[in-house]
Parts: structure tokens; C-alpha cells; sequence
């Protein structure tokens, strides 16, 4: 993993706000994650984690698919020269130009979340003389417990109820230009729980398996959402993957076993427990302050650059993240409370966190960051410069920046 060194150097060659992933270390958990389930389990990425094309140009060879969420991010896993054949569309609300394109691309599977979704395919596919494959993606009646969120077992957007996959497997089957080849379910994410996830795995294959027997065939592939966690907070501790993989595999074993299920192909999907703990936000103190009795540091960074960090995407209360003080890791510990440059009392990264001696000048780094980092950040607020984004690889930075709205033209010289 990136030592404090190399994030300051980072810091100091490229300014901050500033991501900074390492790929070296993301590819380690990704050898990790086939030692533990590769004998049962193709790897899919899931790109809206971290579209970043230079980062997902470091996966394309090492993971079997990318699972992407819109028609921008099939262009972008294509750009990193994933082959359309290992793409997985996925999505609640897929326009029809985006089916459309996806069709006439060839895309790998879509993932239908309804009816017309299957409809829209069924018809760009007959169209064009083509056949498109489709998974149905299916939502569970019951939900998983122990999951940051959870979209099973109550109304949800997403695919279609377990309650109607009958008649939903029936109507795709019956449209002409459609393959059907199996079934995905993404219920919950971020468990750090191995019980949990294992339960939810247990729940997953139940509704497979009533979906092959009403459907009368042997899926080709099977997508399990993993909702695999990142212990964001200092008290979190990290999923056991080995404990995990204790309690989940005997039941995989299992379904193995079966006849329609010795052939088919099983996918984990997931893309915030595989690029998540690799990256950091740098963020500089940029001023001080004691407020009635409260030390307030202000850095370059808000929630502009980092909504999950600021406690807005998917936490009902924001608690403080892991925080470094890179630039003076042992100094004398206080008490601060870290916010951001923005004009709202919302922007407010830590509160009262015990770190090292904080000034202005001093480099602070927000850990697990890699995934839902600035991809889910209203950057536009307020107009402060984009973060930059930086790789390390091999020893070696390299600056893999994509937005050209980051620099400030007036007053240049
Ligand atoms: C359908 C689907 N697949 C995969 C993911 C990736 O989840 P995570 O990054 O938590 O592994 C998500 C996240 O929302 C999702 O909705």
C-alpha cells in the first residue's frame, strides 16, 4: 500500500485536492480475492466505483468483465480496451438510445431490470438482423441483513420482484431475438459482516434456483451482487474473507451440484472492497481557527470533491472517516474539527477527530477513497477546482486527470 511518503510526494508533485489510487495494491486484492474464490467465481468490476479510464485500463486484463451503468461507461470501459464481448449493462433506467446502441455494439449481456427493457432489446435486436443475450435481473423478497444499504424485500426500483419472476422469465423467453442466459441480483452493499454476506449468498441461490426450475433451463451465468464493505469508520474492521469464504462456499459447493447449475458461469460483482482501500483524498490545511473553544482547520477539499467522505451518500449520520495527518504524523494529538472551503455548515469532514498537530500547510489524507470518490461528488458547487487523480504503479506517479474544467485562467501571470 502507498506509504506516507509516497502520498506527500504525490501531494507535492501534483497539488491538492488530489486522488491518488494504487494500482499495484488493487491488483493484490484482486489476486487475493481469485486465491479465495476464483475456483467458484468470475470477477466482474463494477466501473461506477471508479470509471477513471487509465485505472480501469490497470483492471481490463485483470478482471473477467466490466459492469457498467450507463452508455457513457460502456464507452469508457471500451476506451480502456475491455472487449464489448466482457460488458455487462446493467440498470434500472436505460434509455432507449442506450439500448439501442448497446444492441448494435454487441454488448456481452444486458441486463434487463423489466419488461420493457426486454421489449426495447427484443426489437433493436430483430431490427438489426442481431441477437442480443439478457440476463433478467431479479429482486429478492427477502431482505439481507447487516448491508450499509439494502434494496431487497421492500419497493425498489431495481429489476423485477422475485413475487413476478415467473411471468417476467416466461414473456423474455417467449420474445424472438432475445438469449436468455441467467439471472443477477445485486440486494445490499457494503457488509462488513461474513455472516451476513454469506446469508445474503444463501438467499441469492434460493431464488436462482426457483428461477431455473420455473424457467426449465440450466442459466449460463449467475450474477451475485457481493455487497462486499470497506471499513470507512476508525472502529469498522475489515471484512475476513477467509471466514467469509468458510461459510459461503459449502452452499456454492452446493448448488454446484445440481445439474442446471454444473456448467454455469458465477460472477461476483463488486467495485468498492477492490479499489476502495487503495486510494486517498489529499486535502491541504488551508487555514486555522479556535472558535469558541474549538479547534477548526479548513482544508481545500469539501464535499464537492468527496460526498461519501462528508457523510451524504448512503449513511444517515456522518461520522468521522479514517483521516491522516500526513505531513506531521507525530505531533501532538488535539482535538479538531476538519471542514471544507464550501458556504454551508454541511461541509463538515471531521468533527472533534484526535489527530496529530493540524496547521495550515499540512497535507491530510482521507482513506478508502478509492471507490465513490470523486465520481459521486457534486464537483460544480461553488466552482473550486476539480481534484486531479493521480496512479502510482510500479514505484511511479503518473498524473491520469480527466477534467479540463481544472484550471483558473484569470490573472495567470
Ligand atoms: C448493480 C450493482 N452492481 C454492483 C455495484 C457495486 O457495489 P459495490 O461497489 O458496493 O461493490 C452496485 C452498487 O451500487 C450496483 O448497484
Amino acid at each position: 500500500m502507498a506509504d506516507r511518503g509516497q502520498l506527500l510526494a504525490a501531494a507535492r508533485q501534483f497539488g491538492t485536492p488530489l486522488y491518488v489510487y494504487d494500482i499495484d495494491a488493487i491488483r493484490a486484492r484482486l489476486a487475493l480475492l481469485r486465491e479465495t474464490f476464483g475456483s467458484q467465481f468470475g470477477i466482474s468490476f463494477a466501473v461506477k466505483s471508479n470509471p477513471n479510464v487509465a485505472l480501469l485500463k490497470a483492471l481490463a486484463g485483470h478482471v473477467d468483465t466490466f459492469d457498467v451503468s450507463a452508455f457513457a461507461e460502456v464507452e469508457r470501459a471500451v476506451a480502456a480496451g475491455c472487449e464489448v464481448e466482457r460488458i455487462t449493462f446493467c440498470g434500472p433506467a436505460k434509455r432507449d438510445e442506450e439500448i439501442r446502441r448497446a444492441v448494435r455494439l454487441g454488448l456481452g449481456e444486458l441486463v434487463v431490470e423489466s419488461l420493457r427493457e426486454a421489449r426495447l432489446a427484443d426489437r433493436f435486436a430483430g431490427g438489426l438482423g442481431t441477437r442480443q443475450t439478457v440476463l433478467l435481473r431479479i429482486n429478492p423478497a427477502t431482505a439481507p441483513r447487516q448491508f450499509g444499504v439494502n434494496m431487497a424485500g421492500k419497493p425498489s426500483q431495481f429489476g423485477i420482484d422475485e413475487e413476478e419472476m415467473a411471468e417476467a422469465i416466461d414473456a423474455i423467453a417467449a420474445l424472438p431475438n432475445l438469449d436468455l442466459a441467467g439471472f443477477h441480483i445485486y440486494a445490499g452493499s457494503n457488509s462488513l459482516s461474513a455472516g451476513a454476506i454469506a446469508e445474503n449468498f444463501g438467499i441469492m441461490t434460493a431464488v436462482f434456483r426457483r428461477a431455473a426450475a420455473h424457467w426449465g433451463r440450466a442459466p449460463a451465468k449467475l450474477i451475485f451482487g457481493a455487497g462486499f464493505g470497506v471499513p470507512y469508520l476508525p472502529a469498522d474492521e475489515a471484512l475476513d474473507l477467509a471466514g467469509l469464504a468458510g461459510e459461503m462456499l459449502p452452499a456454492i459447493a452446493a448448488l454446484r451440484a445440481e445439474p442446471a447449475f454444473a456448467r454455469t458461469r458465477l460472477m461476483l460483482e463488486l467495485g468498492r472492497w477492490l479499489v476502495g482501500p487503495c486510494g486517498w483524498l489529499l486535502s491541504s490545511i488551508i487555514a486555522g481557527k479556535t472558535s469558541r473553544g474549538t479547534m477548526i482547520r479548513i482544508c481545500d477539499a469539501g464535499f464537492n470533491n468527496h460526498l461519501a467522505a462528508y457523510g451524504m451518500m448512503g449513511s444517515v449520520i456522518r461520522r468521522n472517516w479514517r483521516i491522516a495527518n500526513l505531513s506531521n504524523p507525530d505531533g501532538e494529538p488535539g482535538r479538531y474539527t476538519v471542514v471544507g472551503p464550501l458556504c454551508t455548515t454541511i461541509d463538515t469532514l471531521a468533527t472533534k477527530l484526535e489527530l496529530p498537530q493540524l496547521s495550515a500547510g499540512d497535507v491530510i489524507a482521507i482513506e478508502n477513497s478509492g471507490a465513490y470518490g470523486l465520481t459521486s461528488s457534486p464537483t460544480r458547487f461553488i466552482s473550486h477546482p476539480e481534484p486531479r487523480e493521480a496512479m502510482l504503479e510500479g514505484g511511479r506517479l503518473a498524473d491520469i486527470s480527466e477534467s479540463l474544467l481544472n484550471h483558473w485562467r484569470l490573472a495567470d501571470n
